[in-house]
């Protein structure tokens, strides 16, 4: 997730490109830049760093300037480096991107077979490239981009200046949020509302397929999807926005938190989609060649905290598909153990920061027994990333909210794709298997959308759970990870004691704790454990215990519990990526009732950068 700017009007252009990225450095901030053009040339300033970094390489006396696009960056493709700092210069043309190109290695080869030399790492540069190569074909501008955007798979929001049309700018959106703001002959576009709300409250929430061309005769747009290019009526998609800048910043949301629990559907559809159509071409990414596959007799995947549960559903979903050993372990607890790290171990560690300090001292200790390490992070250029031999990047953007919420589904979605891609090397699958768990997989973004549904209902049942004190979470099989998480969710928020429990484990011990109103969450899809959870929700209600289920067949255990949370059906693989989301709902509205500060909950951090 990165933030975009652009402006055309007064000459003002520098001062409001460098304010709004400032109010955009929510979604990204690992480097910077602008683009400006002022009569002549397109003058570029850009930097690794922050704002306040592009700032100080802008010559003060710069004069006035009417016309420019900026970009604050969050890497996904490219280390954080000024090279690969938008915007992107070519021949003339220059672009800034937010989202992901999919298909940007194969229109990579494609024009460094025309010769064209790349200045970066990024996908996104090949948008500029392919402009440019159309421009010189003879396309005047607009046909340019149209014709480049034929070529582009992926999510993008662009905003495109070329030097030639002075008085034009350009801005495209398909899957990545793009908003027009309108004031006294002067326009602005922008990734989110923040970054332009001290200027003007008139607001066109561009749609996806919106081809959108700024002039100083005012804004026009198009829509240029289905081959068509139709014109759009702009006075009425104009809306005036009365948000405050902290609300617009989380997009309206009260909390950064559950913004970042809406955002799963794209962060998981972007984590899958860069892979899903050809699972080994990850691992040829990850440089895991079919020698070392034959090799590799076990993994052991390590990570703390939620991402720690990530790799407890992560085992489940491996070892189903490919039938390699996997163990999990807490890091804090492989660093110390003197683990035995044999040949053709392959470690994976799961870090959404990339910098947890014992996270990077396990994958270190692996490393130097000789073990092939694998990291599934978030963050482009972090420590982890860099000192792994390979790296499976989740695409969850920035998480704001201590609370790690998308990051866990993205970690999923990142497993599950790991899981397949090792179960074909493996010749584990099936032609069919493949493609049943690929159709599977591609459906679960659409499977978190509808379960997001139930958030009303989950925030009802929330206001009689405010003050207990006590919670278990259980589940079986893939579900009991999920508990886990649950139960985290829970405590690391509103600060009530929960604890995740394997369901068949109650009888050994944590039936003990249910008495007359305590509640119990049951993680209770229909699958090959069902009926025995069945049997252990009698359990509780025999003892008086409160049962809110979360299932995906609500009619086989109304009459048995106190709440249920209905989820969609999903692949019993894939269902956690599903069934995590009430639960972090479940979570968020209690600790809202208890007036908890969601986002920075106490004594924790985003980061546990030391032991
Ligand atoms: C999760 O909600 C917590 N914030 C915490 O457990 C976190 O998952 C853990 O500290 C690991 O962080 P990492 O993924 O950045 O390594």
């Amino acid at each position: 997730m990165c933030g975009i700017v652009g402006y055309m009007g007064k000459e003002r252009a520098v001062d409001v490109l460098i304010e709004g990225l400032k109010r955009l450095e929510y979604r990204g901030y690992d480097s910077a830049g602008i683009a400006i053009q002022n009569g002549s040339g397109i003058e570029l300033y850009k930097t690794k760093g922050k704002i306040r970094d592009l700032e100080t390489i802008i010559p003060a006396g710069i004069g006035s300037v009417s016309k420019g696009i900026g970009h604050t960056r969050w890497a996904t493709h490219g280390a954080p480096s000024t090279r690969n700092a938008h915007p992107h210069y070519i021949d003339g043309v220059a672009v800034v991107h937010n989202g992901i190109i999919e298909n940007y290695r194969e229109i990579r080869s494609f024009l460094e077979k025309e010769g064209v030399r790349f200045l970066s790492d990024t996908d996104t540069e090949v948008v500029p490239h392919l402009i440019s190569y159309y421009l010189k074909q003879g396309y005047e501008d607009k046909q340019a981009i149209l014709r480049t955007l034929t070529h582009l798979r992926g999510s993008y929001a662009l905003g495109i200046m070329i030097e030639s049309s002075q008085d034009r700018l350009y801005a495209v959106r398909n899957g990545s949020p793009l908003v027009v703001g309108l004031s006294e002959e002067e326009y602005f576009f922008a990734s989110d509302i923040p970054a332009l709300l001290p200027y003007t409250r008139r607001f066109i929430f561009l749609e996806d397929c919106h081809f959108c061309s700024i002039g100083s005769g005012g804004v026009e747009i198009e829509y240029i999807g289905d081959g068509l290019c139709k014109k759009v009526d702009v006075e009425g998609l104009i809306k005036e926005i009365d948000w405050s800048p902290s609300m617009a910043e989380k997009g309206g949301y009260e909390h950064f938190m559950l913004k970042e629990i809406y955002e799963q559907p794209r962060a998981v559809r972007d984590t899958i989609n860069e892979w899903i159509d050809d699972p080994l071409k990850l691992l040829e990414e990850l440089g895991i060649t079919t020698k070392q596959m034959l090799e590799f007799n076990r993994l052991h995947i390590v990570a703390c905290g939620t991402s720690y549960h990530a790799a407890l559903v992560g085992r489940y979903i491996i070892e189903k598909l490919s039938r390699i050993p996997v163990d999990v372990d807490i890091a804090s607890e492989y660093r110390y153990r003197e683990p035995i790290i044999e040949r053709g171990t392959l470690f994976i560690s799961i870090t959404q920061s990339g910098e947890t300090a014992d996270t990077l001292a396990a994958q270190r200790e692996a490393k130097a027994h000789g073990a092939r390490t694998l990291t599934i992070c978030n963050v482009v250029g972090s420590t982890a990333s860099r000192e792994a031999d390979s790296v499976l990047y989740t695409r969850a953007g920035p998480e704001i909210g201590v609370a790690s919420t998308k990051a866990f589904t993205a970690q999923l979605a990142a497993l599950a794709l790991l899981g397949v891609a090792l179960g074909i090397k493996k010749k584990r699958l099936t032609n069919g298997e493949v493609s049943t768990l690929k159709l599977q997989l591609k459906k679960v973004p659409e499977l978190i959308e509808r379960a997001l549904k139930a958030d009303e209902t989950i925030k009802e049942i929330s206001r009689s759970l405010t003050y207990a004190r006590d919670f278990l979470y259980l589940g079986r099989g893939i579900n009991f990870p999920i508990a886990l998480e649950g139960a985290l969710k829970l405590k690391e928020i509103s600060y009530i004691h929960a604890e995740g429990y394997p369901a068949g484990e109650m009888k050994h011990g944590p039936i003990a704790l249910v008495e007359e109103g305590v509640p119990s969450v049951f993680v209770a899809p229909v699958d090959e454990l069902f009926s025995k959870t069945l049997s252990n929700m009698e359990e509780v209600k025999a003892r008086g215990g409160r049962i809110i289920a979360v299932t995906d067949e609500p009619q086989y255990v109304e009459d048995k519990v106190d709440d249920v949370i209905a989820v969609p059906s999903a692949h019993p693989l894939f269902a956690p990526i599903v069934h995590v989301v009430p639960l972090q709902l479940l979570a968020y509205h209690i600790a809202v009732m208890r007036g908890c500060n969601v986002d920075q909950p106490r004594n924790l951090a985003k980061s546990v950068t030391v032991e």
